[in-house]
C-alpha cells in the first residue's frame, strides 16, 4: 500500500465529496446531500434521502470551504449557498400550527430527513422510518447549523438567503420558526425540569438501545441549541427568561448528577438508597446524595474501578429513577465540551479519558459511539434482540469515522496536546483504510477492525466527518463557527 499523506488524504477526501452524485436537487437547486450514494431500489431503504444530522459535517466542510463545487448537468454552485438552502429547506418543512391539524406531529417538528420525488419534497418526520422513531435532534443540528452560517456569511451578508436573513437581521419567518421550536421543547410536560424527555431512537442513535428517558446526547445538544435560539431572538422576548433559567438548570443538573469519575462512583458505592424526607435542618442537596435512588447492584462497579482511570472522568449515557446508564456516549460527551456546557476541569477530564483509553474508546478506526457494548441477556431486553446491534456492532459499540470531527474539534477546544498529536496520527491510519474499503458508514469488532455488516458505502458523513477534523486541525480558527459563548451572557 503507498503511504498516505495527511494532506494526500484531504484532497482524496475533498474529491470524494465534491461531486454532483452526491447533491440532492428540487426545482434546479441543490438542497443539500445525500446520506450515501446508494442504487436507488429498495435496497438503499433511505440513505438517498438528505439527513438533518448526516447534512451537518458536510455543511461544515461546505462554509469552511466556501467555493465552487461540482453540481448537475456539468454546472457548478456556491457551497455555501447549497447550506443557505438547506436551511430554508428544512425550515419550509418545519410543521406549523396550520399544518399540524392535519398531521399527527407536533408544531415545531423539523424533520428527520428529505427525499425528493418528481417536484415533490417529501419529509419524514419519523413516520416512515423505521420502528417511526421521532427526530428529537433535528431542530437543534439545525439551530447550531443556522449559527455556523450566519458567522460565516456576516462577512458577505449578500450570500444570505433572503427567508432566512435580510442583511444581519433574522426574518420574521426565522423567527417564528423558532419560537416554535422553543414552544415545542420547553412546552410542560409530567416530568420535572430542567431535562428534556423522549422516546428511544431519538437521535442519532435510532434504534432500541436504551435511550428513552433523558439520553445524554439529547440534553447536551438542547442546552447548545437553546444557546443559538437566545442569540437569534431579540433581547425583550419573552421566551428569553425561560431560556436562561432552563439553561442554567441544565448545566447544573449535566455537570452534577451525570457526572462519573472514581470519587462520586465510591460515593455511590456508600449511598443509601430509599430515602424519602431529609431530616429537619438538613439540606436536601446533601441528603439526597443518592436522589435517583441507585441501587449498587445495578452499577457495574467491577468493570468500572478498573476501567476509570484515576484522573479522568465522563457523563453517563442516561439518568431516571433507580437508573444510571454507565455507557460511555461520544456524541454527548463531545458535544458537552463542544456546547460550552462544562467547565474546563471536566472537559479536559473527559478528553483525558479518551486519551487514556484510547485502544477501548477509538481502537483503529475512531470512535466508538457507545462503550462497552452490552450483551446477553441485557442486549436481548435493551434492543429488543436487534441483530443489527450485536454486541460491537452499529450503534452497540461499532466504530463511526464521522465522529471524528466532533473529536478533532473538543481536543482543540481543551487544548489537549498529546491527544491533537495522536488523533493527526489516528486520522491517516484510518484514511487508508476509509479510502480502500470506499468510505463506509461504520465498523464493527471490538476495535474497529472490520468494516460493518451492513454498513453503506460512499457515506456523506464518513467522508466529511475525516474531512472537517482535518480542517479543523489544519486552521483552529475555522472552528468559530461552532463557537458558543458565555452560556449567560
Ligand atoms: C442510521 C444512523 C442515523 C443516520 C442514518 C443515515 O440510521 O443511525 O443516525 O442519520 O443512518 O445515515
Amino acid at each position: 500500500m503507498v503511504t498516505l499523506s495527511w494532506s494526500g488524504l484531504k484532497e482524496i477526501a475533498w474529491r470524494e465529496l465534491n461531486q454532483a452524485k452526491y447533491l440532492v436537487y428540487h426545482q434546479g437547486q441543490p438542497l443539500g446531500t445525500k446520506a450515501a450514494d446508494v442504487p436507488s431500489d429498495s435496497s438503499s431503504v433511505n440513505y438517498d434521502q438528505c439527513f438533518i444530522r448526516d447534512f451537518f459535517p458536510v455543511a461544515l466542510i461546505y462554509l469552511i470551504r466556501n467555493q465552487e463545487i461540482a453540481g448537475h448537468d456539468g454546472e457548478t454552485v456556491s457551497s455555501r449557498q447549497v447550506v443557505g438552502n438547506f436551511l430554508a429547506t428544512i425550515l419550509h418543512l418545519q410543521i406549523t400550527p396550520e399544518r399540524s391539524k392535519y398531521m399527527e406531529r407536533s408544531p415545531g417538528m423539523m424533520p428527520a430527513s428529505f427525499k425528493v420525488e418528481g417536484d415533490i419534497l417529501k419529509p419524514d418526520y419519523g413516520e416512515r422510518a423505521i420502528a417511526q422513531v421521532t427526530p428529537v435532534d433535528s431542530c437543534l443540528w439545525w439551530l447550531i447549523l443556522l449559527q455556523a452560517y450566519y458567522l460565516a456569511c456576516t462577512q458577505d451578508q449578500t450570500e444570505m438567503h433572503p427567508d432566512l436573513f435580510d442583511g444581519k437581521e433574522p426574518q420574521p419567518k426565522l423567527r417564528r420558526g423558532i419560537r416554535l421550536i422553543l414552544s415545542l421543547y420547553l412546552s410542560n410536560r409530567f416530568d420535572a425540569e430542567p431535562m428534556i424527555m423522549v422516546p428511544d431512537g431519538a437521535c442519532m442513535i435510532d434504534r432500541r438501545m436504551g435511550l428513552n428517558g433523558y439520553p445524554l446526547e439529547i440534553q447536551t445538544l438542547f442546552f447548545a441549541g437553546l444557546q443559538v435560539a437566545r442569540d437569534f431572538l431579540k433581547s425583550d422576548e419573552p421566551y428569553q427568561i425561560r431560556i436562561r433559567h432552563r439553561l442554567r438548570r441544565l448545566q447544573r443538573q449535566i455537570c452534577e448528577d451525570y457526572w462519573l469519575d472514581l470519587r462520586r462512583l465510591r460515593m455511590l458505592y456508600q449511598a443509601q438508597s430509599e430515602q424519602y424526607d431529609p431530616p429537619p435542618g438538613i439540606d436536601a442537596e446533601d441528603y439526597f446524595f443518592n436522589k435517583y435512588n441507585l441501587y449498587p447492584e445495578s452499577i457495574p462497579y467491577e468493570h468500572l474501578i478498573q476501567w476509570l482511570p484515576e484522573k479522568a472522568g465522563y457523563l453517563v449515557g442516561n439518568l431516571g429513577p433507580s437508573h444510571l446508564d454507565c455507557r460511555f456516549f461520544a456524541i454527548g460527551n463531545l458535544m458537552g465540551v463542544i456546547g460550552n456546557l462544562l467547565p474546563k476541569a471536566q472537559a479536559r477530564s473527559i478528553l483525558d479519558l479518551i486519551y487514556l483509553r484510547h485502544a477501548d474508546l477509538l481502537g483503529e478506526m475512531p470512535m466508538k459511539v457507545c462503550y462497552p457494548a452490552i450483551q446477553g441477556l441485557e442486549w436481548q431486553l435493551v434492543t429488543g434482540c436487534d441483530p443489527k446491534n450485536k454486541p460491537w456492532s452499529y450503534h452497540n459499540g461499532g466504530s463511526w469515522p464521522m465522529l471524528v470531527w466532533m473529536l478533532a474539534a473538543a481536543t482543540l477546544k481543551v487544548k489537549h496536546p498529546s491527544l491533537t498529536e495522536q488523533l493527526r496520527e489516528d486520522i491517516v491510519k484510518a484514511g487508508h483504510r476509509l479510502i480502500h474499503d470506499r468510505w463506509p458508514e461504520y465498523y464493527d469488532g471490538g476495535n474497529g477492525r472490520l468494516i460493518g455488516r451492513m454498513a453503506r458505502r460512499y457515506q456523506t458523513w464518513s467522508i466529511a466527518g475525516i474531512l472537517l477534523a482535518q480542517e479543523f486541525l489544519d486552521c483552529p480558527q475555522t472552528l468559530d463557527l461552532i463557537h458558543f459563548g458565555d452560556p449567560y451572557p
